[in-house]
């Protein structure tokens, strides 16, 4: 039987895409698309999967108001774990304690570097661009109270190119992403379902050195 896992999405939704295409028949199933903003990508994407979806507005309003509404939403579902493929708000911290050691995030940077607060969407591919860095990559972690600080699950690494654009770089982690968070995804719920931590999982997602020299050959001249 598969986990029914809730993802957290205010953008177009590519990591909710692949989440839905990959996840099928597997260890876990989308069965929920969380959302703090109406008509954005994500929620046309559940939309067209026939996959239930509620908008819970955070801007302005009392946090006891978004975690008593978000809590409801997530037991109304059954859920078990949660993903959160860039939602742009911070998760009350009553919803991350409920979910905790059950609740994943992605991000567009190899952590702990380039994350924290402010340190989101373009702005982070900004950042690894004025920095220098000639890696970037994509990390998966558990969530916990501060921002992009939980314990890493998994990471990915791309190179960074002098003539890349942020919007270059963007799509060259994305594509990490989209192959990178279903299988962290899919071995984390087989683990819960187990019994066995999150964490159990992080060796198996290793980052294999010949798989990276198929995607990105290094050449050096
Ligand atoms: C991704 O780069 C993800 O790492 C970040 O926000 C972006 C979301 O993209 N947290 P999408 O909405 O999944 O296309």
């Amino acid at each position: 039987m598969s986990l029914r896992l809730a993802v957290f999405a205010s953008g177009s939704g590519t990591n909710l895409q692949a989440l839905i295409d990959h996840l099928e028949d597997d260890a876990a199933e989308v069965a929920l698309v969380i959302s703090d903003r109406p008509d954005i990508g994500a929620l046309e994407r559940a939309r067209r999967h026939g996959i239930v979806s509620r908008v819970i507005p955070v801007s302005g309003r009392p946090e006891d108001d978004v975690t008593a509404d978000t809590l409801a939403a997530l037991e109304d579902a059954r859920i078990e774990m949660v993903a959160l493929a860039g939602y742009l708000r911070r998760i009350p911290v009553g919803v991350v304690e409920r979910f905790h050691g059950r609740m994943l995030n992605i991000h567009p940077a190899l952590l702990p570097a380039f994350g924290g607060k402010g340190l989101y969407g373009m702005r982070v591919h900004r950042a690894v661009l004025e920095a220098g860095s000639r890696i970037s990559g994509a990390t998966v972690h558990l969530v916990d109270e501060e921002y992009d600080r939980g314990p890493i699950l998994a990471q990915w690494p791309v190179p960074v190119l002098s003539s890349d654009t942020p919007e270059d770089l963007a799509a060259r982690v994305l594509r990490v992403e989209h192959g990178l968070y279903p299988a962290a995804v899919e071995a984390v719920a087989g683990a819960l379902a187990e019994g066995r931590p999150a964490l159990a999982v992080a060796d198996a997602l290793r980052f294999e050195g010949s798989l990276y020299q198929e995607t990105f050959p290094l050449s050096i001249e």
